[in-house]
């Protein structure tokens, strides 16, 4: 947990927008899923899309994560910074013939979600390993736009499609090594979890598919995001999940490796996004907080409708009123929340924005030209890491740059 004194030394330092990360609180969510999940051959493949922070993924590296990658810049990304290729699952969907060749030439385990790349693959490359995606057909997740289980998603091979996937592989003479699922972020029930791992582990048979050596679960464990937002219970749930897993291995025949791809969990609840509110407005009924950060940087209330808690750092013990936090991007819909009760503003106030360390940079963009905030890392009480991000004027240096138009 970073104080909030703490957060308004680093605002100060480094200046607003910016977003900081707990880097302890990130290494911490990796022990606890081991501590939780009691099965002796656990992978943790960290979701890299949840946040690709350089220094965030180093600690994760050195503390022994592997990582759940879906393009070829997220796998050659992270082969530089030195992970073991070993290390890393990669979980295209809809990849061309290019990145198919491309990130097999790297080496890392492909995960095919599909009957039309299986049977490329069956043709092209005989007697591969790879490991196959199927959709566990169940529903979960936080918003509509993050189940990605059941028929109404384009993911992962359908669970009755088994009989064909077993013709394909034997006719490419491929040897299976993973089956993997995906159901959603911010998995609602600890049911969902138990169903999706039940569909997958009906079908992982040894008469299916002899050559298992690990089954990946994917990732969507929930954080809160609301403060009076419960908690899941993790021990509970992380004993029930070891428990079906080590019945099913007994029953497959041999001990496999069991992962899981979690993003969300290890770092949203580890990042702020601070901004300095600059123009106080009242509008009839609305009273309106509009600050120096926007949508493109911090994109999910717009995106998911996702509440996103918000501290005014500078004002805590001011009288409460209702606010529109507003963004400063020219769109009526730039706003991180809607009528929310937060101690007085005043303008130059800094605000935090909490669990901001997942889905917020590294879905950030540019939009209306403005550049992403810098990012810092805290490590052992200490700066990590830190970066201030581009000015406007590198900025537009870069974009001309890029196209070679000057
Ligand atoms: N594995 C696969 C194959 C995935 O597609 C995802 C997320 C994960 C693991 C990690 O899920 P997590 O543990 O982070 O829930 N932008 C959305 C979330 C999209 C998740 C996409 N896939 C959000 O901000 O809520």
């Amino acid at each position: 947990m970073i104080s909030h004194a703490r957060l308004l030394e680093l605002a100060r330092e480094y200046g607003t927008p910016l977003f900081v990360y707990d880097g302890d609180m990130v290494l911490e969510r990796y022990r606890d899923l081991f501590r939780f999940i009691p099965c002796e051959k656990l992978r943790i493949c960290y979701a890299m899309k949840a946040n690709y922070n350089p220094a965030l993924l180093t600690l994760l590296r050195d503390a022994g994560a592997g990582l759940d990658t879906v393009s070829p810049g997220e796998v050659l990304y992270a082969l530089k910074l030195g992970f073991p290729r070993e290390r890393i699952i990669y979980t295209a969907n809809n990849m061309t013939d290019a990145e198919f060749e491309q990130v097999l030439a790297l080496g890392v385990t492909m995960n095919i979600g599909s009957l039309s790349r299986l049977a490329k693959i069956a043709k092209h490359h005989p007697g591969i390993r790879i490991c196959l995606r199927f959709n566990p057909d169940v529903c979960d997740g936080d918003s509509e736009k993050t189940m990605t289980g059941g028929d109404l998603t384009k993911f992962g091979i359908l669970l009755d499609a088994v009989d064909e996937v077993r013709r394909l592989v034997r006719e490419g003479n491929l040897r299976v090594i993973g089956l993997h699922e995906h159901t959603g972020s911010g998995l609602q029930h600890a049911e969902s979890v138990y169903r999706s791992m039940a569909n997958l582990m009906a079908i992982a048979t040894p008469e299916n598919f002899p050559d298992l050596e690990f089954l990946d679960f994917g990732g969507g464990f929930k954080v809160p995001y609301k403060p009076d937002e419960k908690r899941i219970d993790y021990v509970s749930m992380g004993a029930e999940i070891a428990r079906r897993f080590e019945a099913f291995t007994a029953k497959y025949g041999r001990k496999l490796d069991m992962y899981f791809e979690p993003g969300k969990y290890m770092v949203a609840e580890a990042g702020y996004l601070l901004v300095e509110v600059n123009t106080l407005k009242r509008n009839r009924t609305r009273l309106i907080a509009g600050c120096n950060s926007g949508f493109p940087q911090l994109i999910r209330p717009v995106l998911y409708n996702a509440y996103h808690q918000i501290w005014n750092l500078s004002n805590p013990c001011g009288t409460p009123q209702v606010y529109d936090v507003c963004g400063n991007i020219c769109e009526t819909g730039d706003r991180f929340a809607e009528q929310r009760e937060l101690p007085e503003i005043r303008e130059y106030d800094i605000l935090a924005i909490g669990n901001a360390g997942a889905y917020c940079y590294s879905m950030g963009g540019v939009y209306n030209l403005r550049p992403m905030p810098g990012e810092v890392i805290l490590h052992d009480g200490k700066v990590f890491a830190a970066h201030r991000g581009l000015t406007s004027e590198e900025l537009a240096d870069r974009i001309l740059e890029e196209n070679r138009f000057k």
